[in-house]
């Protein structure tokens, strides 16, 4: 579908989500065609520059980070409805100049008063711009009457802090835009393996009858990634890996896997799974048994040596946020009874990679001679996200030659070998949904807050416990974490 005539204000338009992200999607979108002919993008920054710079700075940013070909008719076409607005948030005047140039904009280019307004800013400075908004009409509270002209508002997280902060972030938003015209970007929704779960759930007769605790032994779910924190000290800083991704990617991506079938495909529905299933989940105590949290010192990784997290440039070096952390959860189900979601995620880890694995119990009765089946592990289901997209089914075969002796194989299913069709990044189909008013794939206030109720007493008793165990860069995180499950007689997979 085609979204329909409408502007998109970005707020903290010259910053690196923008540049990176937001400015090619929404070139890669109006490539393919998806963008209304009378699309206009208007720019709200500190910085003082024509509507003219301004173009320069997406076409910087296409020409650097775009997903499909430039071409130059497509550019030209597009870069007629940039606009630059320049201020400061409490600038209340430049909250009357975007007023003026989105009613410009309407009459000129007919965006017919549908504008979506991205806040790529900071959580603090939402306040003051939610009340600019207020104060110059351009908010759904002044678009209340039917379903046009609409108003919709784009948020980034962090969605607060704690369970406390966030239900005040949410109170805030909602004054001024009620929820259903709230876009709160989880991006790992968007990635096209995110929802192939579904449809590997509910498309199929295969999964679905062991896929619940008679045969699920546990589910891994791993986010590793290589990269460092060099540069992102002022976000990352108190913050942390839980908050920063298990909070929304690592619950968003169990609640998929475990969640029930929805009973369609309508937004509600979906939502209504999602919630029910982050309801029904919990943490196993004792907590300093059954999480594991570490930050990276210095060590190798990819050939290079590179420096622990203390002497990353602009971390305090007395710094207690953790890089990494793994949890244990239960969802209290009759689907999921005992059945425990490993979540883990850290940076400068040995590669990059996101996967669900969904381990299932060894067979009950093994009719071999027990030396014929020592290479013989669990069967599993991998869901690989990223990268090599696909998935991996895992399970003995018996080795050729003239006795029964079993081992462990691959069955693979690869995006790039089955389909020509090219995946979407994953924030070109969510702006492409914010425009189209689609709001499935964004976790609603609900989601948020039974996430943080989580994660709270976890980051409560990281808190009161000291500093977080040091690894070295290009391995797979603390010792500790190990730990935390082969207590249980289990181990983490080595993607
Ligand atoms: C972001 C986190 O949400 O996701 C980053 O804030 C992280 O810390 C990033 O690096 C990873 O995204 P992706 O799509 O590269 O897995």
């Amino acid at each position: 579908r085609i979204a329909g005539p409408c502007s998109m204000v970005i707020f903290g338009v010259t910053g690196d989500l923008s540049r990176r992200k937001l400015m090619p999607a929404i070139y890669d979108l109006a490539n393919r065609g998806l963008l209304p002919p009378g699309f206009a993008l208007v720019g709200f920054a500190r910085r003082e520059m024509s509507d003219r710079d301004f173009g320069d700075i997406v076409h910087d940013a296409v020409r650097a980070h775009s997903r499909t070909p430039f071409r130059q008719e497509v550019w030209d076409h597009l870069a007629e409805g940039f606009r630059f607005v320049q201020g400061t948030f409490e600038d209340d005047a430049a909250f009357a100049t975007l007023a003026g140039t989105l009613a410009r904009l309407d009459a000129e280019r007919g965006t017919g008063g549908n504008h979506a307004f991205y806040l790529s800013i900071p959580p603090d400075s939402f306040p003051v711009v939610l009340d600019q908004l207020h104060r110059h009409r351009l908010t759904s509270r002044h678009a209340e009457q039917g379903p046009a002209p609409w108003r919709r508002v784009v948020i980034e997280k962090p969605f607060g802090h704690d369970l406390e902060s966030a239900r005040e972030l949410n109170e805030l938003v909602n004054r001024v835009f009620p929820e259903e015209t709230v876009f709160r970007i989880d991006h790992y929704l968007g990635k096209e393996t995110v929802q192939n779960i579904l449809a590997l759930r509910f498309a199929n007769q295969l999964f679905d009858p062991i896929w619940n605790a008679n045969y699920v032994d546990h589910v891994q779910i791993t986010m590793a990634e290589d990269i460092g924190l060099g540069g992102r000290a002022g976000y990352y800083d108190g913050i942390g890996a839980a908050r920063d991704v298990i909070q929304n990617h690592l619950l968003q991506l169990l609640a998929l896997t475990a969640m029930e079938e929805p009973i369609s495909f309508e937004p509600r529905q979906l939502q209504m799974e999602k919630i029910k299933v982050l309801s029904a989940t919990k943490l196993v105590e004792p907590l300093d048994e059954t999480t594991a949290r570490g930050q990276y010192a210095a060590g190798w990784q990819g050939g290079q040596e590179v420096v622990g997290l203390l002497d990353e440039e602009g971390f305090d070096p007395q710094s207690r946020t953790e890089t990494y952390a793994a949890l244990t959860l239960e969802v209290d189900t009759r689907r999921w009874a005992g059945v425990p979601f490993y979540l883990r995620t850290g940076k400068r880890l040995g590669r990059r990679v996101t996967e669900i694995a969904v381990v299932f119990k060894r067979a009950p009765h093994l009719p071999f001679d027990q030396t014929m089946t020592e290479e013989l592990g669990e069967n599993a289901l991998v869901i690989r996200v990223q990268p090599d997209e696909g998935i991996t089914m895992r399970f003995g075969s018996k080795v050729p030659g003239s006795s029964m002796e079993v081992r462990d194989v691959n069955m693979d299913f690869s995006y790039g070998e089955s389909f020509t069709e090219s995946s979407p990044e994953a924030y070109e189909r969510l702006i492409l949904d914010v425009l189209l008013g689609e709001p499935s794939l964004f976790p609603v206030n609900a989601e948020v807050e039974l996430s943080w109720r989580i994660l709270d007493p976890v980051l409560a008793h990281w808190a009161a416990d000291g500093k977080p165990e040091q690894y070295e860069a290009g391995t797979w995180g603390p010792e500790s974490a190990a730990e935390m499950l082969s207590r249980t007689g289990r181990e983490w997979r080595r993607p």
